[in-house]
């Protein structure tokens, strides 16, 4: 190899190792679970778990990938947003940030905004045909509490 191109692969390489000092690893931590919804159905959970609980649950699963920067920071990012606005394992829950609706959870699913497109590349089970994006819809309006879909206020 060239001294250039090894001095650059050089570089490149410390500098990959050098990223992995911030310690995302301390977000990357699945909590107990709190409460579920009552979910109306098996088939709501099923769905739900495949599209929604590795950024919207405590259930995460951290693949390897998940664990490497620059893409860790990407994943904890999107885990630790997600988690703070919808929380299917902590229903009633009172946590600072935002909490989303019912509605606006019919909405996301609805408009195809959730899950993400980058997430649904990378995850194939949670690219929803049209007729388990209906069902997951329905199920979730009889499983989430009405108004705030995580029950403001109350504790579990
Ligand atoms: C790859 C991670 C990821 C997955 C999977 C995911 N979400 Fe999200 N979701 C997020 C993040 C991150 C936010 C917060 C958006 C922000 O603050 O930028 C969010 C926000 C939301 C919101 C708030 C409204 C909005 O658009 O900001 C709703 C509702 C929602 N998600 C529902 C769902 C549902 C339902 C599923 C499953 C069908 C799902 N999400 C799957 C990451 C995800």
């Amino acid at each position: 190899v060239a001294p250039r191109v090894r001095r650059i692969l050089v570089w490149a390489g410390i500098a990959l190792v050098a990223i992995q000092l911030p310690p995302v690893w301390r977000w990357q931590r699945n909590p107990p679970v709190v409460r579920e919804p009552v979910w109306n159905a098996p088939g709501t959970r099923e769905l739900a778990k495949a599209a929604c609980f590795d950024c919207h649950s405590n259930e995460t699963v951290w693949p390897l990938y998940a664990r490497i920067a620059p893409v860790s920071w990407l994943v904890t990012r999107d885990v630790v947003a997600g988690r703070e606005r919808l929380n299917f394992s902590a229903i009633g829950a009172a946590t600072k940030g935002k909490r989303v609706t019912a509605a606006e959870v019919a909405e996301a699913i609805r408009e195809g905004d959730m899950p993400p497109l980058m997430y649904r590349w990378m995850h194939p089970a949670a690219r929803l045909s049209a007729a388990s994006r209906q069902a997951l819809l329905r199920g979730l309006e009889l499983s989430l509490p009405q108004g705030n879909a995580n029950r403001e206020g109350d504790e579990p």
